[in-house]
């Protein structure tokens, strides 16, 4: 099976769609950030203070390049600005999930974990800048997908669900 990639913006929900469509599939999953994460033991916050984001992009490059060389069968979640990886087609097939800014935002902050969703993502601290770096995104995200689901107002059940009929 061809890995499935799935990209877009912060707080779509990556991470959980991917560990619905497990109970499914028979893919496997990863995270980009939870590697990163092991891979510096330290969290994405931290290495964004310690380090900045140039540091945190070198390291999704070198989660990039394993993953093409080493990873199948599986549903690869990524960060949101992840898509910038020059291989990511080599990696597998490229799903977006899609929603409007607002309706992201509004999904987060109504989650019963917001407080820690909101704080563990340094580029979403000023709402304002995150919008424009959406605006910015999201036609590129737009340009590299091979499939796109839109996930407003759907579960991820049903997202997971669509995901695996569509690929
Ligand atoms: C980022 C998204 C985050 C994480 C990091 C940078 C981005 O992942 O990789 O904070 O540039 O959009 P999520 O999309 O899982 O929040």
């Amino acid at each position: 099976m061809k890995n499935i990639v799935l990209i877009g913006f912060m707080g779509v929900g990556k991470g959980s769609i991917a560990r619905e469509a497990l109970k499914y599939s028979s893919y496997m999953t990863i995270d980009t950030d939870d590697i990163i994460e092991s891979m510096e033991n330290r969290k994405i916050k931290k290495i964004f203070e310690e380090n900045g984001e140039e540091y945190f992009r070198k390291l999704e490059k070198r989660v990039a390049k394993w993953l093409e060389t080493s990873v199948h069968d599986t549903l690869i979640s990524t960060g949101g600005g992840f898509y910038k990886q020059t291989n990511l087609q080599k990696i597998g097939t490229i799903v977006l999930l899609d929603s409007p800014f607002d309706a992201i935002i509004k999904r987060l902050k109504e989650h019963p974990n917001a407080k820690r969703k909101l704080k563990k993502r340094p580029l979403l601290a000023d709402l304002k800048k995150a919008k424009k770096l959406y605006d910015e995104r999201r036609p590129q995200y737009l340009k590299l997908a091979d499939i796109i689901i839109d996930v407003t107002e759907k579960s991820a059940q049903e997202c997971a669900k669509e995901l695996l009929k569509k690929v």
